[in-house]
């Protein structure tokens, strides 16, 4: 049986790839910090299909958890044929004042980690001759954000990394592909700090978490370095920036950010 390395796997985008590749027959490793969450998870999908789930508790952030996470594959001999980069964050808010150890960690987990693991199990995919690495973006990696500046820039990051890489290794039987969702019911607004917004807010609807997964696995079939997913809107979304001068993307996009207490001045 196939078997998947997801990273997130305790909550929102992540759980629901290890709810939705279960189904589908292929054994997980499952990881993130919170143990129980991934334990009572595991044991769930153990109950109700036919399928090994290992689960190893790391913090991605810590510089050294990449290398322990794919030596831990290794010596339980846990061959990965679909790793999926989820886990990340974002940090809502002028970045000046922002935290520096929230900015450092956001940079190691979204984009050191990330090209990290990519980097180890790129290798025995390529000896194999087949594998998959789903690297899940953002449609905020297409355009600059204003007051998501980090997050946007390490999205950005993500899709031209996993573009490159989806034709440097076309050749050698492994697939590289970036997942650019949009704003999806998940505990990421609430981790970036983003304002609770009320029912007459005027904040993009939130795509069902179900449908992004599900929409995300049917895209993996398909040979291309990057697909967005979550609804039409999306795809306008990340068009425009084909069609504005850059700094007036910036300037528009930065009207629709600027957190109601900053003046800009
Ligand atoms: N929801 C959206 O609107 C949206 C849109 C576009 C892209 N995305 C992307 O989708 C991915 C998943 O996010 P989500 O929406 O599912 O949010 P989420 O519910 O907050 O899930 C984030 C996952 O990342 C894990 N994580 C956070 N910090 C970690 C660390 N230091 N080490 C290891 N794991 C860590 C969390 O687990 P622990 O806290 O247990 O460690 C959790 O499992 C992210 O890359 C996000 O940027 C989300």
């Amino acid at each position: 049986m196939p078997r998947a390395l997801i990273t997130g796997a305790s909550s929102g985008i992540g759980a629901e790839f290890a709810r939705q590749l279960a189904p589908k027959g292929y054994d997980l490793v499952l990881t993130a910090r919170s143990q129980s969450a991934l334990e009572s998870l595991a044991t769930q999908l153990r109950q109700n299909h036919d399928i090994e789930v290992e689960v190893i508790p790391l913090d991605l952030t810590e510089p050294n958890a990449p290398s322990q996470l794919y030596q831990q594959t290794s010596d339980r001999q846990l061959q990965i044929d679909l790793l999926i980069n989820n886990a990340g964050f974002g940090d809502y808010g002028d970045f000046a004042e922002g935290d520096r150890s929230k900015l450092l960690a956001l940079m190691q987990l979204n984009i050191i980690a990330l090209a990290d693991l990519t980097h180890q199990f790129l290798q025995p995919m390529r000896s194999r001759h087949s594998g998959t690495i789903l690297n899940i973006g953002s449609i905020a990696g297409f355009q600059p954000i204003p007051y998501l500046a980090l997050y946007a820039a390490s999205k950005a990051f993500v899709l031209s990394f996993s573009e490159a890489l989806w034709a440097e290794n076309q050749a050698f039987g492994v697939q590289v592909m970036a997942i650019c969702p949009g704003p999806t019911e998940t505990q990421f607004n609430q981790t970036a700090g983003f304002p609770q917004s009320d029912s007459s807010s005027s904040a993009p609807a939130m795509a069902n978490v179900t449908a992004v997964v599900a929409e995300s696995l049917q895209a993996m079939k398909r040979d291309h370095g990057s697909a967005v997913v979550g609804g039409w809107a999306n795809h306008i979304i990340t068009s425009l920036p084909r069609l504005l001068p850059r700094d007036t993307l910036a300037k528009v996009v930065g009207e629709q950010f600027r957190p109601a207490t900053t003046s800009g001045e």
